[in-house]
């Protein structure tokens, strides 16, 4: 099946198949094509340029994007897009005045989520999540890596797992899998850590690795949640599991997560509210991609990720949504780039740049995602007629999409 793009009124994120990421400076320059075309074949993007070079071929169907721009669909590496019912009480009680930490305290938050996960059947969630799937497709996302952490349980993280593959056979979007079943510690073990990490390091990692239900691990590592060194243990339990680190650092506290992650050459370090100078240094010269939440910075009132200073050290850095039923309960990436240029002082280049390569490095698959190159994906997002590409984050409340391609088929 050929398709035929036609008067692209600009092309983004035109690359070399050798460019996986962009760092520092290299964030700010978004390479694109002025009145272009676009091939897709068999799914895949097989050929672009200018239209004056617009080759003759017979394609199955032609699409005439006058006036439109086209851009590879975003990469979502880090959400929580599967859980059960949702929290708006603890916003209400948020507005209130409790904080987030009072909240979970008091067994709301991620133990909330757990006991809602943990009475609902797998049949159930599977229909809550994929709604939810399904709306962040129609927004442009491309590619979404999707946590389990609600069950922290044997059973209610498998089930977990279980729905993420679902979905994974079910829609032409791409999924990785990451199991986060240390993401807090359930209230009988809240005294007995350790006969939690052993739960985890014995019975669930050995079941879903022998199941292949994940592609990657993850911990909570935070002031009441994981330590550095609990976090450590489980890492290196999953990579011997053949689980790669990505990991929940310095969200509230800045407590070493990130030296850890980097130790154990984690493919992303996420959240990074709060950054200490050593914190960027570690980071320079890595192969670990740092992770801005800003949607999750919104929602929670919490500091931003500070982009500018991350970028002007030279350092890559991706952006993702974090869709999860407490700090974020939002999978808009148009949002959140949006958000990274209006709080974060990102440049559109910037933003779009972190959206999409890096953001499809953030979870490994910046081979065969995140840029218009030939061989990758046909995974885009079109816009409706724009002035210019500055819209996407400009006119921050507006859906500026109007075709979603996946796998060269449009998504309706
Ligand atoms: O990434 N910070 C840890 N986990 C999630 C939120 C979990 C929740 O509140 O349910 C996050 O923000
Ligand atoms: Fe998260």
């Amino acid at each position: 099946m050929t398709t035929l793009i036609i008067n692209i009124k600009e092309l983004l994120q035109v690359r070399d198949s050798s460019i996986l990421k962009v760092s520092g400076a290299e964030m700010a320059v978004l390479p694109t094509i002025k009145n272009a075309y676009l091939v897709l074949k068999n799914g895949l993007i097989s050929d672009f340029g200018s239209m004056e070079d617009l080759p003759n071929i017979n394609p199955e169907k032609c699409i005439d994007a006058d006036g439109k721009i086209v851009l590879p669909s975003w990469c979502d590496s880090h959400t929580h897009i599967v859980y059960a019912g949702n929290r708006e009480q603890e916003f209400v009680d948020r507005i209130n005045g409790l904080t987030y930490e009072e909240i979970a305290n008091r067994g709301g938050g991620i133990l909330n989520s757990a006991k809602k996960l943990n009475e609902t059947s797998e049949e159930e969630i599977y229909q809550q999540s994929k709604t939810r799937l399904e709306e962040v497709m129609h927004l442009g996302t491309g590619a979404v890596e999707i946590k389990s952490g609600y069950g922290l349980t044997v059973d209610g993280e498998l089930k977990m797992l279980r729905v993420i593959q679902r979905l994974a056979q079910n829609y032409p979007v791409t999924i990785k899998a990451t199991f986060l079943g240390a993401h807090a510690f359930p209230s009988e073990y809240a005294t007995n850590h350790k006969g939690y990490i052993d739960l985890i390091i014995n019975e669930m990692l050995p079941e879903i690795a022998e199941n292949k239900l994940a592609d990657f691990i993850d911990v909570f590592c935070e002031t009441g949640y994981f330590t550095v060194e609990e976090t450590q243990k489980i890492i290196e339990a999953g990579i011997k599991f053949g689980l790669k680190p990505k990991i929940h650092v310095n969200q509230f506290n800045s407590i070493g997560g990130i030296q850890t992650g980097i130790k154990h050459n984690a493919l992303s370090v996420d959240h990074l509210e709060v950054m200490k100078p050593e914190d960027i240094e570690a980071l320079k010269n890595t192969e670990t991609m740092p992770v801005a939440l800003p949607s999750c910075s919104y929602f929670l009132s919490i500091p931003y990720t500070p982009a500018r200073v991350m970028i002007a050290a030279g350092l890559p850095l991706a952006l993702a949504t974090d869709y999860n039923p407490g700090s974020t309960p939002s999978g808009n990436m148009n949002f959140v780039v949006a958000t990274a240029c209006i709080k974060m002082k990102m440049t559109p280049e910037e933003a779009i740049n972190a959206a999409t390569i890096n953001g499809a490095y953030a979870m490994g698959i910046s081979e065969t995602h995140g840029s218009i190159t030939i061989g990758k994906k046909a995974n885009l997002i079109i816009t409706k007629p724009i002035p210019s590409y500055y819209q996407i984050p400009y006119a921050f409340g507006s859906n500026l999409i109007e075709t979603v391609l996946l796998e060269g088929k449009i998504f309706a």
